[in-house]
Formats: C-alpha cells, structure tokens, sequence
C-alpha cells in the first residue's frame, strides 16, 4: 500500500512539474524567446521535460504501442529534433538479429548499439560524456552470431545497458578482436562513463577475447559468463572504476580436474589501470586468472581455479613493480597462487589457499615494503611447499621494509613468516636457535628479544652476540644449564 502512495504522490509531483513548466513556456513563446534561459540550461531543461512527459505518456497508455504516441503540439516545437517520445529500449530482433544463432547478426547489434549511442540524450556526465538517460540494448534472450567486435562506433556516451542475451564469434571472427569493444576515442579524457554489460554470455569461440574497456569510468560488467576467450576475457586499459562482479570466466567449460587443464592459455581479466574491482568472480580455466598492472584495485571474494600451479598456472599476477595499492581478500586461491613483483603497499588477508597453493613475490628490483600476509589459511599435502616464497633470480630482495607475513594458519604445508619465535635449552654458556626454517627473507633479522632463564638458580651475565643468518647467538660468562626464548622481526615495526 505504501508504495502505491508513494507512486501516486510521484504522479501528482510529475503532473505539477509538467504544469509549471507549460507556464514558463508560453511566457517564453509570448515575449523574449526563451530569453530567461541561457543556450545549454534550456535545452536541457526541455530534454529533460520531453523524457519526463515520455515516461508519464507511457504510463498512462500502456495499451498502445510506442509508435502511436505522438508528441503534443507545444512539445513538437520543441528545438531538439533528436529528442522523440519512444521509449529507449532497443529491441536487437526489430534490427534483424537472428535470435538462433544460425546467421550473422553482426550488422543487426551494431545498429541497435548506434542507434543507442545516437539516440536522445539528458544532458552530460562528464564533461564530454552525452547522457542516454538509461538507453537499453536488450538482446530479448537470444543467441547470436557475429563475424565482427562490436566496437562502438562513438565514444563520448554514458548510461546505457546492454543486457540479456548471448554473442557469439563466428569461425571467421578475427582473433585480436572483442565481441564488445569499448575503445573507440573522443578526444576527451574519457571515451565512456556508465556503460553497464549485464546478464550476459559471451562465447569467444577461441577467436580473440570477451570485453574490452578502455579509458572509460564507471563500467559496469555483471552477471556475465566468459567463455572460449584465447586472449583476455576482460581487458581494462586506462580509465578507472571499472567493477566487474558476478561474473564466471573459463577458457574451456570445465568443473575442474580437466584433463587439458596443462594446455589452458590466455588471461581471464586483465587490469591496465588503476581503481577498479571484482568481486564475487569465479574463474575456472585460463592460463592466468588476474593479471593486475594498475594500482589501487581491490578483489573481493575471487575463486581461481584456473590452472594448476603445478602446471605452469597463476590466479593472481600482480605486474607491476612497485606501488601497486592492491587489497586481496576473502578469496579463494584453489591450486593456483598469487605472484607479486616487488610489491610495494600489498594487503593479502582472510583468504583460503588450497591444494599447496602459495604466494610468490618476485624480486625486480628487490623491493618489498607495506606488505601484508595475514590470517589466511593454508592447506596443502604434506609435501613441503612454503605457504609464501621468494624468487630472487633477478637479484635479491635488498630494501624490505614494514612487511608484515604472520598469523596464517597451515595445513600440510611449511610456514614462513616474517615473525618467529623458537627457544633452546642447554648446559653450556653458548645457546644458537636457528630461525631459517621459519623467517622468509635470508640474512635479515631486525629486532630480537630474548629471555634467558636459568634452572640452577645462578645469575650469569649475558649477552645477544650475533644474529647474522638468522641464527640468534646468546653467550654466558660461565656455563650454566638454561632456556633460552627467542623472538624475531624481519622488519615490520616502525623503529627510532
Ligand atoms: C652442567 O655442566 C657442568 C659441567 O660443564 C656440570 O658440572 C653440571 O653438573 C651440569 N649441570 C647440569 C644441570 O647438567
Ligand atoms: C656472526 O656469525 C657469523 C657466522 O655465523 C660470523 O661470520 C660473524 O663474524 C659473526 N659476527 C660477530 C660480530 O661475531
């Protein structure tokens, strides 16, 4: 009941909107010309009467088709000629598209997707970015075929949908190409702005890739199922925000366990730039899962079981050494891991690594610093793979500062961390507890504390007198049988 209220109140406002500004037009009509508006503002103001009268009509007539509602005389003066009264749902099959998939439907969808792109605006989102007022491309559920990408041919557009169907490459799509391709230029800073890929399948059918963005804002890709991409599923260049949620990418359409799963190729979704996010994405079959170049993305609930690490696989690439800004967590890394290259300002936490799954950070430069690797957990089987590890072929890591690997919890693997602790007990006047086993880094052992306590009830001096290699080495004046506790820091804490 009370949203039926609040629909009539919004009637009754709509109704009053319209009235009040009938008033003003006639005023303009009869003295000065729409003298009171300025150029851009009036115009603005009658699109954005047009599409409110558009939408009050529509209500109000149902029973008729879009066609049979023909402006009203005061508005057919209306000076924008590309403003008219059908609704901005572009149906693909009324352009010709072939809902089976047995012809090329390629020149239908382009059409409708200019027509879109060209249709009435609401004034501008960015500067440089028409407003399509919420156009929709709707593929009405069917499957089609296309031999070409559907690159938009204009840019400088937002808000507008394409939604609700499949596409398909033909045998003879080109193979560098994207079924949707979002980079054509305007000359602007940005080429679109809320541009909304939703419900929908898309089959690259090994010929090139699914998506790509480039230098737009605020791209929307939900509920999409990627498959057969030999490239990149997504590919985002340049521009930011780009959200990809909901979505399930695969090379091949498996459950895992694929006996081709050594040849998987190509990238599921590539991030060339900076602010974007997934979330809630499964990615089941590429040779690489995410591969992140830009900064300041963020993943949230991503399961990679793309390929197998123990097969040439990676879930998460992050190339780009130095500041990356990336946060990782609640995902779920299921016999494939992550690989950083000289990370700077990298958060990993509450995540689940499976099947001997790891972290490898690659050194590059030999920079690691403002890493976290905390409170994930660790599952492997029993064959002694490290939970993080370090490739340091290019050299090794030399400045490693307020990296912080503790807390994870470990099943069937060995732990590293960058905090240890460990204690020995002996009758002599020398104790050494060798922390390797446990510290990542080699040769780096920042801060210590130590506990020596003696079980004779002597009182020897004593003295921490070496922690090269990562061995602690405490030494007495006079032998005495005691315990002695140990705690280790690789550069986490924040010293004067
Ligand atoms: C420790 O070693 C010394 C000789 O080095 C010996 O006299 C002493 O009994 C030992 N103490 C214990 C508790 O074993
Ligand atoms: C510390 O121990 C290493 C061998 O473990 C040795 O080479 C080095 O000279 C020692 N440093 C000092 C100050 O005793």
């Amino acid at each position: 009941m009370e949203v039926k209220m609040a629909r009539r109140t919004l009637l009754w406002s709509m109704i009053m909107g319209l009235a009040s500004f009938i008033t003003i037009q006639v005023y303009g009509e009869s003295s000065s010309p729409a003298a009171q508006f300025s150029g851009g503002h009036y115009r603005e103001q009658m699109q954005k009467m047009q599409s409110m009268k558009a939408s009050f009509l529509r209500r109000d007539l149902v029973s008729l088709p879009p066609s049979s509602i023909s402006p009203s005389p005061s508005f057919a003066q209306a000076p924008s000629p590309s403003v008219t009264q059908s609704p901005r749902v572009y149906h693909v099959t009324s352009y010709g598209a072939d809902p089976t998939g047995q012809t090329d439907s390629t020149e239908a969808l382009f059409d409708a997707i200019t027509d879109a792109l060209e249709g009435p605006s609401d004034g501008w989102l960015m500067e440089g970015i028409v407003n399509l007022g919420g156009a929709h491309v709707d593929l009405e559920g069917g499957n089609y075929m296309i031999t070409r990408p559907l690159r938009f041919p204009v840019a400088g557009r937002g808000n507008l949908m394409i939604h609700g169907g499949t596409l398909k490459a033909s045998n003879n799509f080109p193979t560098d190409g994207y079924l949707i391709d979002l980079s054509a230029t305007s000359g602007s800073e940005y080429n679109y702005e809320y541009v909304t890929l939703r419900d929908l399948m898309l089959d690259s059918n090994y010929r090139g890739g699914g998506i790509q963005v480039m230098n737009s804002l605020r791209t929307s890709i939900d509920n999409c199922y990627i498959a057969h991409f030999t490239t990149t599923g997504i590919l985002v260049q340049g521009g930011h925000e780009t959200y990809i949620r909901n979505s399930f990418l695969g090379q091949h359409i498996t459950a895992g366990r694929d006996p081709g799963e050594r040849k998987f190729s190509g990238t599921a979704i590539n991030l060339m730039g900076n602010d974007n996010a997934i979330t809630d994405v499964v990615i089941f079959s590429a040779a690489i899962g995410i591969m992140i170049s830009g900064q300041a993305n963020t993943l949230s609930g991503v399961h990679c079981y793309n390929k197998a690490a123990g097969f040439g696989g990676t879930g998460i690439y992050l190339k780009l050494p130095g500041l990356t800004q990336t946060r990782i967590v609640n995902s779920y890394l299921d016999y494939t891991g992550i690989v950083a290259e000289d990370p700077v300002e990298l958060h990993i936490s509450s995540s689940l690594f499976l099947g001997d799954a790891y972290i490898l950070l690659k050194s590059i430069n030999g920079v690691v610093n403002g890493v976290n690797i905390v409170d994930n957990m660790f599952s492997g089987s029993d064959k002694g793979v490290e939970i993080v590890q370090l490739d340091q072929r290019n050299g090794p890591f030399k400045m490693v500062d307020q990296v912080v690997i503790d807390r994870n919890n470990v099943k069937g693997m060995n732990v590293k961390a960058t905090v240890a602790r460990g204690s020995v007990q002996g009758n002599g006047s020398s104790w050494t507890i060798d922390l390797n086993p446990i510290l990542l880094f080699p040769d780096l052992i920042k801060h210590v504390l130590y506990t020596l306590i003696t079980s004779d009830r002597s009182f020897p001096n004593h003295a921490l007198r070496n922690m090269s290699d990562n061995r602690v080495f405490i030494e007495a004046n006079v032998a005495v049988p005691a315990s002695v506790f140990v705690m280790a820091d690789q550069g986490s804490s924040y010293s004067t």
